[in-house]
């Protein structure tokens, strides 16, 4: 036998409740039994986001809200600046330029975080910038954009729509949607909120919405404003995603009982510890700075795959990690710490290393990192 542990930075491990909670029966949307279902998704999604702004709920995976974004606060042409540190600030300029805006990258290095000064500069010089995409974390490098001092740049500018994807880091890292001016943040399911994929949350700014007024380009899955209509009326605008709904509910239950800086600060913990831990078996992390909360990315050792590790993991221990993507693959591998997360996941995420890294030939002393692991992990105990 071969148990599975789920150490992906998504999707992650849903919790046995969450997946009990899925198993009612289904119930129709528009039947009146749905009604505060809904209602308490939406309560419990502004709780999490820290906001007052509406936060929407879509039938798709992350990047369906990135699509909806682009389409609905902007229009064909428009200057944006995308913060590109990864893979994933890629992805924010190839659906830009899918919809024809006018690009400019702000590439940062992979392993780096974005200077806020660059943005800055950037927007005092041209004042026609019509929004700043960034991700929360750059999932492909495991580093964090400081998204607070991102907010207080751009929110000196009146035209400028600050959009944050935040799917991976929803709910390991603290996001202050409207003490930070964040117009856009979008959230998926399959990561820190403990669901299986399939939805998106998209919270929307007042700003944001008065942009939707004017913005041109065309649209109809996800129509926004449609969306924020039926969401007043504790609906969505095509059939809701019910089930998923239901489970939402349920996982936001979890957190509130754990509570919103406990739940951050749970995070925290376990990402310092694997840090340390691979840092004591002789590995280095990939983030030169400003490393995430939610997934740590570890460089393979001088003359062995990352890939390899990654398929070794999987394949003879049963933990499902990630490997490098696109210029990092190979040379790095990724283990998340990310939302039904606890200090036996990491155990078993350091030792699985030490074993797999060991069966490579590579000198690992075992019980290393765990030792580190465990110290860091019981030092928090109490506190
Ligand atoms: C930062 C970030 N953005 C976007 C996505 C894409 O999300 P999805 O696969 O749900 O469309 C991911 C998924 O890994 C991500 O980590």
């Amino acid at each position: 036998m071969l148990k599975r542990y789920l150490l992906a930075p998504g999707p992650t491990p849903v919790p046995s409740e969450v997946l009990l909670a899925m198993a009612a029966p289904i119930i129709h949307h528009r039947s009146p039994d749905f009604l505060p279902v809904i209602d308490s998704a939406k309560k419990g999604l502004q709780w999490l986001y820290q906001t007052k702004n509406d936060v929407l709920i879509l039938s798709s995976t992350g990047t369906g809200g990135m699509v909806g974004t682009v389409n609905n606060f902007f229009t064909r042409g428009d200057k944006v600046l995308v913060i590109n540190g990864g893979k994933f600030g890629e992805r924010w300029t190839k659906i830009c330029q899918a919809y024809e805006l006018d690009v400019e990258e702000i590439v940062v290095e992979w392993g780096y975080a974005v200077k806020p000064e660059v943005v800055e500069e950037k927007l005092k010089k041209d004042k026609n910038v019509k929004g700043v995409f960034v991700q929360a974390t750059e999932t492909s490098t495991g580093v964090a954009h400081d998204i607070r001092a991102l907010g207080s740049v751009v929110g000196k500018y009146e035209g400028t729509l600050f959009i944050v994807d935040a799917i991976s880091s929803l709910v390991a890292h603290d996001l202050r949607t409207d003490e930070w001016g964040i117009d856009v943040m979008i959230g998926g399911s399959q990561k820190g909120v403990m669901l299986p994929p399939g939805i998106a949350f998209v919270s929307v700014s007042d700003k944001a919405w008065t942009r939707a007024e004017t913005a041109k380009l065309p649209k109809f899955y996800f129509n926004f404003r449609k969306e924020r209509e039926n969401l007043a009326k504790n609906q969505t605008n095509f059939t809701s995603p019910v089930t998923l709904i239901i489970g939402l509910n349920e996982s936001l239950k979890m957190l509130k009982a754990e509570g919103l800086e406990a739940v951050f600060k749970r995070h925290a913990v376990l990402a310092n510890a694997t840090r340390k831990a691979v840092q004591a078996i002789g590995l280095d992390v990939f983030p030169k700075e400003s490393p995430s909360n939610s997934v740590t990315a570890i460089v393979a050792p001088q003359g062995i795959d990352g890939q390899a590790i990654y398929k070794n993991l999987r394949e003879k221990y049963g933990i499902t990690a990630a490997g490098g993507q696109d210029k990092a693959k190979g040379k790095i591998f990724r283990i998340a710490h990310l939302g039904y997360a606890d200090r036996f996941d990491t155990i078993i995420a350091i030792a699985g290393i030490e074993m797999v890294l060991k069966g490579m030939g590579y000198p690992v002393k075992f019980g290393t990192g765990v030792a580190v692991a465990e110290e860091l992990l019981m030092a928090e105990e109490g506190k």
